[in-house]
């Protein structure tokens, strides 16, 4: 297998990478803020509905919400990798350890791991459980001791993808006009090396067609200039998505390129790996930062302290306020000085505006025009 060196700009670093470095025009990409999903599922079962309601794909979620730190889907895929990839120092913000192509046992593409079978029959394992007990008297502590979180997760549409570079029969492919990663149902023949290799376990085996699938970023609405089906139906209003540039080209009117590379308050779900992941976290606040630092690398402390700060940056958060905000992908936003926050297409034409502050009523006790007492009014 060749070995040639990419950069990947999340761990500052070259790496290993059976492919040359080859970037999209356009990278798709999306935000996704934990501190507001309530694991209603409302996404996983948009997307099941959208895409996977045939026999074969029971056990099929392209988009799928676990409570972290208990809750996995398949069954220990973060904590059986962790374990398998060894000590994940970092050195600052350069990654000192090895990526899971570095870390490639003698004739492997990638470390990793084939899921067995049962390890998808519990996908909502861990729900609403949360680390540590509570003692009489932790209510009064704050922050609380016991905590969880809700981490919904798709396909990372990766720069380096390990499913595209294990595959023997090169039936994955990156799209070169938006990044978005496909397997070639035609070519594919079901060696599952894409389902070992992928640290996020994101590609899955169908057992009735005997080949492999994965979400495909609905790329039947993104070219049509409108967000995917699990952003779109989001009750919580958590997410955004959006087309990424490289660091070096970041556009502070680009919603994606303004909260991962200007504010750095969206983090990668475990750069370490070394697939330059797509899609990015604003972490929990409430969440102790060693656990949150495995999981979205050394930027989090700085990204809580950010978010925590939001009320004072009215850009910040009036891109905030912009999710879940329209159906139409926004390629640049604006915050006007009378507090407006408002989403654009590609073409200048605005789509969406929304007030930073909703607007508050204050109705009359004594309402004269229709001769009324309000008596539940403060
Ligand atoms: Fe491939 Fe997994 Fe990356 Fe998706 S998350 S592109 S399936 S390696
Ligand atoms: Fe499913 Fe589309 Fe969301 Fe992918 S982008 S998880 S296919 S709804
Ligand atoms: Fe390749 Fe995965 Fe199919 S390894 S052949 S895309 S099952």
């Amino acid at each position: 297998m060749p070995k040639n060196r990419v950069y990947n700009w999340q761990i500052k670093r070259e790496m290993v990478f059976p492919y040359q470095e080859v970037r999209p025009e356009k990278q798709f990409a999306a935000v996704f803020d934990t501190n507001k999903c309530i694991a209603c599922q409302t996404c996983t079962m948009a997307c099941k509905q959208t895409w996977t309601t045939g026999t074969g794909q029971e056990h099929i979620f392209y988009n799928n919400v676990e409570t972290k730190p208990y809750g996995f889907y398949p069954i220990g895929w973060d904590v059986k990798l962790l374990g398998m990839l060894g000590a994940q120092t970092w050195d600052g913000d350069t990654y000192a350890g090895k990526t899971i192509f570095e870390a490639a046992p003698r004739g492997m593409v990638t470390e990793g791991y084939l899921p067995a079978e049962e390890d998808y029959a519990y996908p909502n394992v861990g729900e609403d459980e949360p680390y540590g007990t509570i003692k009489q008297g932790d209510y009064l502590t704050m922050p609380h001791r016991v905590w969880h979180f809700y981490l919904p997760r798709i396909c990372n549409h990766c720069t380096y993808p390990a499913c595209l570079a294990a595959c023997p029969r090169k039936a994955i492919y990156k799209r070169p006009e938006d990044g978005i990663v496909l397997i070639d149902q035609q070519r594919c023949r079901g060696y599952r090396e894409c389902v070992r290799a992928c640290p996020y376990k994101r590609t899955f085996f169908n057992n009735k067609s005997r080949i492999s699938e994965k979400c495909i970023a609905c790329y039947p609405l993104v070219e049509q200039g409108e967000q995917n089906q699990c952003i779109r139906t989001c009750i919580g209003r958590i997410r955004l998505a959006g087309w990424l540039s490289k660091p070096d080209k970041a556009d502070p009117e680009n919603p994606m390129d303004y909260l991962v590379h200007i504010k750095k308050v969206a983090l990668p779900l475990y750069p370490q790996f070394g697939l330059e992941p797509n899609i990015y976290y604003i972490p929990p606040v409430h969440v102790p930062a060693p656990f949150l630092k495995q999981m979205f690398g050394p930027g989090v402390e700085q990204s809580i302290k950010t978010y925590r700060e939001a009320h004072t940056d009215k850009t910040f958060l009036g891109l905030l306020t912009l999710f879940g905000s329209t159906e139409n992908w926004i390629t640049k936003f604006k915050v006007s000085k009378d507090d407006i926050a408002s989403g654009y297409d590609k073409n200048g034409k605005k789509m969406v505006e929304v007030p930073i502050m909703e607007p508050v009523y204050i109705r009359p006790y004594y309402d004269e025009k229709l001769d009324i007492y309000r008596h539940n009014i403060t």
